[in-house]
């Protein structure tokens, strides 16, 4: 199979790329990525000189480059978005752009090629928030932040495309995902790398919101069961074993960590901050997956990566972050 994957320099798509050309010896994948901020080829340092794998820099929003990749593919992963709530309250052009017009360009090519499979990686975040219970695929939608509205057009988009030309996309909505390689802006990468460098954590508000969290590799797998097992039209939720409060997440690893509450700073809450989330994702287990890693075991897994890796964070915690995160958080800053 020649797979298109599009965002796959970033934290879940370079997961995704090493934990199938790892598996799968018969699957090519070119990864098409624009290498923002959150783009590191540093994450496919292992796959580089594999004859499976090739990179292309590029935009999805890009018609013409997509297109000279679409035409030689079979299947499209499309990982690539702008992906964090702070940064779309602060800039949302960006998260339409690529997000919804980026998406609509990929359909185009699906439909233009005869692409046979087209995966859309989504989010739990555009069904917005759940008192109780969990949000099943039927569900409606409901996103609070430029983020997950953006998020939830390009959803919208995908089904549109299946409903009016026949194509076979599949969505899936996955929850928040942790692990190696992730940007140190979200809220386990932030806290662990902040701790480690002896600065303490900014927790919003009260620290009561709580995620369902699920471990990178079993996102990954989640949605190579949506690629390769799930039916043209069919949204699939991927959602993790653990459903945690902020400040338990925090707690936690405070404690790997050998640290303290007085680590903790309360910060001004996120504005429309959706307070919990919570996926049933009955449906993908149908096709045969459940989540596989202890969420306990995966978290000391990434706080190890993170300590043995601090080549890797150290050089992004620099002036840029900091300086968007004071505008958005006045004096209250990570460092
Ligand atoms: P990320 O921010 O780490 O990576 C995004 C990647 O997309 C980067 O490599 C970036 O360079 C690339 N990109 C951005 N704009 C592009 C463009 N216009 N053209 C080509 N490439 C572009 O994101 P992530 O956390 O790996 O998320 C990947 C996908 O999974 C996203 O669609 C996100 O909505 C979804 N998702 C993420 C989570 C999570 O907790 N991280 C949870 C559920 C779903
Ligand atoms: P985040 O990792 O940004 O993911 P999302 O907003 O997509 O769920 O945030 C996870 C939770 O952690 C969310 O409730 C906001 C909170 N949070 C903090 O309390 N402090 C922080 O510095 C960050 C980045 C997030």
């Amino acid at each position: 199979m020649k797979l298109l994957v599009t965002g796959g320099a970033g934290f879940i798509g370079s997961n995704f790329i090493r934990y199938v050309l790892e598996r799968y010896p018969e699957v090519k994948i070119i990864n098409l990525d624009k290498l923002t901020y959150a783009g590191r080829l540093e994450n496919l340092d292992t796959v580089k000189d594999n004859p499976n794998y090739g990179f292309v820099k590029g935009d999805i929003c890009d018609l013409k480059a997509v297109e000279s990749l679409a035409k030689r593919a079979d299947a499209i992963v499309n990982f690539a978005a702008e992906t964090h709530v702070d940064r779309s309250i602060m800039d949302p052009q960006a998260f339409v752009r690529t997000d919804v017009l980026g998406t609509q360009v990929l359909l185009e090519c699906v439909r233009k090629f005869g692409i046979k499979k087209y995966v859309q990686v989504s989010t739990d975040e555009v069904y917005g928030s759940i008192e109780q219970g969990s949000f099943k695929e039927e569900s409606p939608l409901n996103p609070t932040s430029p983020y997950s509205a953006s998020k939830a057009a390009g959803d919208f988009l995908c089904l549109a495309y299946y409903k009016t030309y026949g194509l076979p996309i599949v969505i899936t909505r996955g929850a928040n995902t942790f692990g190696p390689n992730q940007y140190p802006e979200k809220l386990m990468p932030l806290f662990i790398t902040n701790l480690l460098e002896g600065k303490k954590v900014p927790v919003y508000g009260d620290g009561k919101q709580i995620r369902n969290w699920i471990y990178v590799l079993d996102h990954c797998r989640g949605i190579l069961s949506a690629l390769t097992k799930g039916e043209p039209g069919q949204v699939y939720n991927i959602g993790g074993n653990a459903e945690k409060t902020n400040l338990e997440i925090t707690q936690m690893i405070l404690e790997i960590l050998g640290k303290d509450e007085t680590m903790i700073e309360y910060v001004k809450d996120r504005p429309a901050h959706d307070f919990r989330y919570s996926l049933d994702s009955f449906k993908l287990s149908l096709l045969g997956w459940q989540p596989i890693f202890s969420f306990k075991e995966a978290l000391k897994n990434t706080i190890s990566w993170y300590s043995h890796n601090d080549w890797w964070w150290k050089p992004v915690k620099s002036g840029q972050f900091l300086e968007y995160y004071k505008k958005q958080y006045g004096s209250s800053e990570p460092s």
